[in-house]
């Protein structure tokens, strides 16, 4: 007894965008349940996400989830320390049902409730398999809806340094997946056609941003591939989607891991890590650790299930947030361009 009541467990809930889902996690790093429900078969019909429809189905799918988290936990809602939810950003419709959720389960049990950075969640992905992680260290946080290089300065503290002019990086993928007829979600297909392509095939733009060296630009290399889709069906030329897939593939990673590297210098970081769902790509990833073994930099990477959004993460940032003090009143709202940092 004296060890579990130094225990903190989490029960974490994440409905931002098109996975519902919920997990119990104990001191901070220790998942104890993960359960995600993926719309994404759904949203496939459409080739996007559809907000109301995703809404709709966080409603349906909540509380099986939920309960799903603590049963393979073997715990019950008494035993939580606390509720922690993400409240932003993502689609508002979609935040709200677990924003709500989160609030009515801590208030019946009479648990804290914890408010959670989306983003801070995929960077706090990294501590789960990492126990020696701590900050500070770089992280690169690349999703469908952020790129952003940021400085972990400590739990809770966090500096960005670049970010994305335009589109990020996941949604490039998703366009330019569209764009040569390979459908939603994007990512994950071209990264499986790209491995039948030559990389080398079509000079795709690198995008650089004068005066701000850590900052990224996708809409060109975006317009590049439809340019050049266009250009081959004027010509009649076929369009080898493989090759079209591996060039953008290696343009876009060509950009993070350049920028990242100088990063890494410029705030003389020995500590580098990937997060959020791009940074699930394979070409990405083993892109990344040759560059930080050349730099002599520990390169830090979730498993791709912590990289795309779960709750697991929710609940390991949840628990620095706690150890801090920091809970949040029955007024917590959905936030849907929540900054990273503010509160
Ligand atoms: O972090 P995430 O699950 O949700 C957001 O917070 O946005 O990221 C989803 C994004 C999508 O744009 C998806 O296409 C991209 O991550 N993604 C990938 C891969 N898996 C997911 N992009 C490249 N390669 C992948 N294997
Ligand atoms: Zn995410």
């Amino acid at each position: 007894m004296e060890n579990s009541q130094k225990d903190v467990v989490i029960l974490a809930i994440e409905s931002s965008c098109d996975e519902t889902a919920a997990a119990v996690v104990r001191n901070g790093r220790e998942v104890l349940s993960n359960v995600i429900s993926s719309q994404i078969a759904l949203h496939t019909l459409y080739g996007g996400v559809v907000p109301e429809i995703a809404s709709r189905k966080h409603i349906e799918k909540i509380n099986q989830v939920i309960e799903e988290a603590l049963t393979q936990a073997h715990m019950d809602l008494t035993e939580m320390d606390a509720i922690a939810v993400t409240y932003g950003p993502g689609l508002v419709g979609a935040l709200l049902v677990g924003v709500a959720e989160a609030k009515a389960i801590a208030y019946a049990a009479g648990k804290p409730l914890i408010g959670v950075h989306h983003i801070e969640g995929h960077i706090s992905a990294n501590y789960i398999e990492n126990r020696e992680l701590e900050p500070p260290f770089l992280c690169l946080v690349v999703s469908g809806g952020h790129t952003h290089l940021v400085v972990v300065e400590d739990y809770g503290s966090y500096k960005i340094v670049g970010r994305t002019r335009d589109d990020a990086a996941g949604e490039a993928f998703d366009k330019v997946a569209r764009a040569i007829g390979l459908g939603y979600p994007g990512g994950p297909k071209i990264e499986k056609i790209s491995k039948e392509g030559n990389p080398e095939a079509i000079a795709f733009p690198r995008a650089k941003i004068e005066d701000h060296p850590y900052d990224f630009s996708f809409s060109g290399v975006k317009s590049a591939v439809l340019n050049y889709i266009n250009g081959c069906q004027m010509k009649q030329i076929p369009i080898v989607q493989a090759d079209v897939a591996a060039s953008f593939q290696k343009a876009v990673t060509d950009v993070l891991i350049e920028h990242a590297m100088m990063a890494v210098e410029e705030f003389h970081m020995d500590k580098f890590a990937i997060a959020g769902g791009v940074a699930s790509n394979s070409t990405l990833r083993n892109g990344m650790r040759d560059a930080c073994e050349k730099k002599g930099v520990k390169f830090y990477y979730p498993s791709p299930i912590l990289c795309t959004d779960n709750a697991a993460m929710i609940g390991t940032a949840a628990y620095y947030e706690y150890l801090a003090g920091r809970h949040d009143g029955w007024d917590l709202n959905a936030v849907p361009n929540l900054k990273l940092g503010e509160r």
